[in-house]
């Protein structure tokens, strides 16, 4: 009759494991991903070359691949913050923050992937990959 009662109920540490479990899942599905990626690329890349990596980037997509799992499809939050506030930054302090962790008034915390460590989409991220990302979450609402 009790569906509080403590052995059926979740703890509070059980939720923090899952979040963390969470956390990490997004980091290696990002890290899968960009592995995917770049083998269709380099198996298949001559002969599929409609949209060769060179070609301007998707800032939805990847948006998509590698961001929303923390901030949200909409950007609207999540484990992360919402970007709707980054999305008015300059391109310049937008890179910043995604590459290295440093927004125009503080540092993020360790949660948030320093990108230009990491890469983006399973290669070193690019100019034009962060400010395709930031256009994108410029036509958010
Ligand atoms: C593993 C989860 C995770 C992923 C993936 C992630 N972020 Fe974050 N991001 C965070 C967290 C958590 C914060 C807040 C850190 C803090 O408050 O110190 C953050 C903060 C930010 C901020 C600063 C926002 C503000 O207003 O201060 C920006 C910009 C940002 N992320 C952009 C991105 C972009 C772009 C991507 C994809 C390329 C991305 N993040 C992927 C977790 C993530």
């Amino acid at each position: 009759m009790d569906s509080h009662s403590p052995d059926r109920g979740f703890s509070v540490r059980e939720i923090g494991g899952g979040l963390a479990f969470l956390v990490l899942g997004v980091v290696l599905g990002i890290g899968a991903y960009g592995a995917g990626g770049r083998l269709a690329g380099a198996g298949s890349g001559a002969a599929v070359s409609a949209a060769p990596a060179t070609a301007t980037p998707d800032g939805q997509a990847l948006f998509a691949s590698t961001c929303a799992g923390c901030h949200g499809a909409q950007a609207q939050g999540g484990i992360g913050p919402t970007l709707h506030a980054a999305a008015r930054w300059t391109d310049t302090q937008f890179a910043r923050a995604v590459l290295s962790g440093q927004t125009p008034t503080r540092e993020l915390n360790a949660v948030m992937p320093r990108f230009g460590s990491v890469g983006l989409d399973g290669a070193p991220a690019t100019d034009a990959q962060i400010a395709a990302i930031h256009t994108f979450l410029s036509t958010l609402k």
